[in-house]
């Protein structure tokens, strides 16, 4: 039904203005507390095998919403009304500020695939903990809050931007992110290149102890996967050093190999993500795990379409999995799609726990 209904109302629709509307539903059906327990019944089956222990915080399961689809922090129990097991917020920036010129997001159907260079447009690091502040949550979900550089400010001044969100951000994250991955934001994925990435998460790390004091907010990087191999290894290195949290791998991709859609589709300006992303998203996540192994949380994302992918993710080393554009293409039943097969697929495994299975291809492939 979902199928059909996209077909007729999403594809004739801007993509930018049929995301608002199911998000305005999902909104408003998160709002009637009788719809919104019947579809949370329906839709996010608790599975107890799939309990899942990550960044010191307790979860249904290993599965999330990526981040970019709530940008700023107004539909978190809609999420976890569909399924998600944590719902990472962002990316908001330090100032408000309005994105891209319209058209920025693009569907490539025939390549289950988006491109979008939305470049950030969200309402700011204080008006969204003003709302994380105000919230009272309905579903117990772990939140995210993932955090990038307002456009305006030049890349020199990157770090105090970051700090800026921090301050008023941390305190309301189960966990926060560091993303310097985004292709739409002009100079950004240059404070990956270690010499700029470690004085930035210091000062990130050093202002969320700061303002947080009773208890240690995990702290994450979101990397791309156009990143040179040499250059994950050298980003996995720094975050050992540094202590940090976790990895998230990875952001769209500004590679365009392989698609069939048509070319002023493919040529469109921007991050390219869904299935297209998964081969590549897989390889850093191994290369990842290769590196750091249990020492840090490694995160996977990109072209997640179905439980067998999400299952790879884990054998190749991923403590916690997220999607964005499948959950475009298949609609609301994509997040339990997820978590049934993922279920079958662990008790059919020699793998009693998913914290046994985490990284146990990869490390099969070392011996
Ligand atoms: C429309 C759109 C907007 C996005 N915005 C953000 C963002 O603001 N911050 C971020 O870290 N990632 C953003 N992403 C990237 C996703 O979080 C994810 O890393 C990427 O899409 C790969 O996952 P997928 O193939 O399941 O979509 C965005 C993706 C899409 C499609």
């Amino acid at each position: 039904m979902y199928k059909l209904f996209f077909r007729l109302l999403f594809t004739r629709m801007d993509p930018e203005q049929a995301h608002h509307l199911a998000f305005r539903w999902i909104r408003l059906a998160a709002r009637v507390p009788v719809l919104r327990t019947f579809l949370a019944a329906a839709l996010a089956p608790r599975h107890q095998e799939l309990r899942t222990e990550a960044l010191g915080l307790r979860m249904h399961g290993p599965f999330g919403l990526a981040a970019g689809f709530d940008k700023n922090a107004v539909a978190i129990d809609g999420m976890a009304m569909l399924g998600f097991d944590h719902v990472e917020i962002g990316t908001v920036t330090g100032e408000p500020q309005p994105g891209n010129p319209r058209k920025r997001l693009f569907r490539l159907v025939a390549d289950r695939a988006l491109i979008n260079r939305m470049g950030f447009n969200n309402d700011g690091s204080a008006a969204v903990a003003e709302r994380l502040h105000a919230r009272v949550p309905v579903f117990r979900t772990v939140v995210g809050v993932n955090i990038g550089k307002t456009k305006v400010v030049p890349e020199a001044e990157a770090a105090a931007d970051y700090v800026k969100s921090t301050e008023r951000l941390a305190r309301h994250a189960d966990y926060l992110v560091v993303n310097v991955s985004s292709p739409n934001t002009p100079g950004l994925r240059n404070l990956q290149a270690t010499k700029s990435l470690r004085p930035l998460l210091t000062a990130v790390r050093e202002a969320a102890d700061r303002t947080v004091t009773d208890r240690r907010v995990p702290l994450l990087v979101k990397i791309a996967p156009d990143l040179a191999d040499e250059d994950v290894d050298a980003v996995a290195d720094l975050a050992v050093e540094l202590g940090l949290d976790g990895i998230i791998a990875t952001n769209t991709t500004i590679a365009r190999e392989g698609l069939t859609s048509p070319a002023h589709l493919t040529a469109e300006t921007g991050g390219l993500s869904g299935a297209p992303l998964k081969e590549r998203s897989l390889e850093v996540l191994r290369r990842l795990y290769a590196r750091v192994g249990d020492r840090i949380t490694l995160v996977g994302v990109g072209g997640i379409e179905n439980a067998e992918d999400a299952w790879q993710r884990i054998l190749a080393g991923a403590t916690l999995i997220q999607g964005y554009s499948a959950f475009v293409y298949q609609g609301p039943f994509y997040a339990r799609g997820i978590h049934k097969g993922l279920a079958a697929r662990l008790n059919a495994s020699p793998y009693a726990t998913l914290a046994e299975a985490v990284g146990a291809d990869t490390r099969k492939a070392a011996v």
